[in-house]
């Protein structure tokens, strides 16, 4: 482990009565990897085939748990982005968009069909290549794969009924570039709607996680799917920068950091692109002292610690009415001691391995950033592997709104908590950031979530629950947390022209 991670803070002790080393301990349940297949390298998936990248280059994907490389991907270089480029526009003017939305319909019924067959042998690839727990990429990210390929199927030969009075035509060729704290999701989220509506793709995958993606090319190819119609190619931010430059591309749909969103619209500004983003978020969980308190330190936990905190619209500060700081903080400490932190591919595991060295070093540079501005840091005491990127569930207290780990993006398993008094000032600290993904609120009281509810200038509110997804809701963020909606009919809209 690098030295960032021996922080000069020490766990406190909690306030805890419960001796937690004898309450839980479970035998090791690691899934097998023994029938998933992982290539020594993968090449770029352009017009229906894998091809060499021109360059010839390759970089290494490293499992983030072990620091072990498990494959190489091709660097996708101009040339190769053009090649890709002019596949799509080859399949968009002679096959695709002239498809009738039936036949797409169906193309998409057997991805989804297809993903579901195969979906363990996702799943461990997931973790593997990503760090998140198998129990995760098992449970939530490949069904909600699947289930975006049937919602957006469904949708394919209903276009018209979507877009009452209007005749919506498919935009073109689409260059999506995608995250890796849900990569095979966020490429359902990408692709799905896109091919719904008479589109085809270029799609980049985060370089660190691009495994599932090159699988979901093998799928496309088993598939049958037109030549052309789907194109992936691997490479890091170069490899985005000249998609997103690249003269015959009509769309971009990007989600990823602010500060690249940024420098996206900033690079299409004036081409008439049409473009998505879908960036950064900061969102506020308020309890209020009405709440169910042990349901809601379930629903914090799931919302920051879960995936590592890899969530954009994760729940990373907490505000609590003033009542009840003290009993939510002693039992939030106490479920932090029974999180089990380690394999990813165990399926005990709820947390597993930071995505990246360079994430990282983020969450253990935010951690520092936290001591200097003199927050309290409260950490889990259990035991974390030595050998890959573990970052253990870490609680700041005392914090104030100004505080850089209050209003920056940590991406980390680390929880902020900040008290209140009235509703009023609940809404206005949790309003009081550059972002405006995510919120949630816990209380008994319907009218309380009303006003909350209307009240936060974010994409999406829960109540009394956190971080539920399904394809037929729409998905975005206010302010710097992006432009544009995915998911339900909203994500439809924006793959089509409507005349
Ligand atoms: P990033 O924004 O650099 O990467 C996202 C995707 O964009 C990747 O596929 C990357 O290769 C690509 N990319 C990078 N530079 C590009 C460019 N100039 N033009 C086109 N594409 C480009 O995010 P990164 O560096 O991996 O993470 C940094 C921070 O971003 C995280 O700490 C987190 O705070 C935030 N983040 C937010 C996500 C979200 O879901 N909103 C997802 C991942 C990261
Ligand atoms: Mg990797």
């Amino acid at each position: 482990m690098s030295e960032t991670t021996e922080t000069t803070y020490k766990p406190t002790s909690p306030n805890s009565k419960l001796d937690f080393a004898s309450v839980w301990e479970y035998d090791p349940a690691p899934e097998s990897t023994a029938n998933v297949k992982v290539k020594e390298r993968y090449e770029l998936f352009i017009d229906g085939k894998f091809v060499k990248p021109s360059k010839g280059r390759y970089f290494p994907s490293t499992n983030p748990a072990t620091k072990e490389v498990i494959t190489e991907f091709a660097e996708a270089t101009q040339n190769d982005i053009d090649q890709a480029v002019k596949a799509a526009r080859k399949a968009f003017k002679n096959e695709w968009s002239s498809l009738s939305g039936k036949t797409r319909g169906k193309y998409l019924y057997r991805i989804a069909r297809m993903l579901q067959e195969r979906a363990r042998e996702f799943a461990i690839l997931e973790s593997m290549d990503g760090g998140k727990p198998i129990r995760e990429s098992r449970d939530v990210d490949i069904p909600l794969v699947a289930a975006h390929f049937f919602y957006y199927a469904g949708w394919a030969d209903k276009l018209e009924y979507a877009f009452p009075g209007k005749t919506p035509e498919p935009i073109g060729v689409c260059g999506q570039i995608i995250p890796w704290n849900f990569p095979l999701l966020m490429l359902a989220w990408k692709i799905a709607p896109a091919l719904a509506c008479g589109n085809t793709v270029v799609l980049k995958p985060a370089e660190t996680t691009s495994l599932t993606a090159l699988k979901f090319a093998e799928l496309v190819q088993d598939a049958g799917l037109p030549s052309g119609v789907v194109n992936i190619v691997t490479g890091a931010g170069q490899t985005g920068a000249e998609i997103v430059n690249h003269k015959d591309i009509d769309k971009i749909a990007f989600t990823g950091s602010t500060g690249v969103g940024k420098l996206i619209q900033k690079s299409i500004a004036g081409t008439g692109k049409k473009f998505t983003l879908e960036l950064g978020g900061k969102g506020a969980m308020i309890i209020f002292e009405d709440a169910p308190v042990d349901q809601a330190v379930e629903g914090i936990i799931n919302a920051i610690f879960f995936n590592q905190g890899h969530v954009c619209c994760a729940g990373s500060r907490l505000l609590v009415q003033e009542g009840i700081v003290d009993q939510v903080i002693r039992k939030l400490q106490d479920r932090m001691e029974m999180l089990i932190v380690g394999d990813p591919l165990d399926k005990n595991t709820d947390v597993g391995a930071i995505n990246s060295e360079a994430q990282f070093e983020t969450v253990n540079k935010y951690l520092q950033i936290g001591l200097d501005e003199g927050a309290d840091v409260y950490q889990s005491k259990c035991e974390i592997p030595e050998n890959g990127y573990f970052i253990r569930p870490t609680l700041l207290t005392n914090v104030a709104q100004s505080n850089r780990v209050v209003q920056e993006e940590i991406f980390g398993p680390v929880l902020t908590v900040q008290t209140f008094r009235t509703a009023d000032e609940a809404i206005t600290k949790a309003n009081n950031t550059q972002y405006g993904l995510a919120g949630g609120v816990w209380t008994d009281k319907g009218s309380k979530i009303f006003k909350v509810g209307a009240g936060l200038r974010s994409g999406v509110v829960w109540a009394n629950t956190y971080n539920k997804f399904d394809p037929t809701s729409p998905f975005g963020g206010y302010k710097e947390s992006g432009v544009g909606r995915e998911g339900g009919l909203h994500g439809l809209a924006a793959y089509v022209n409507l005349r």
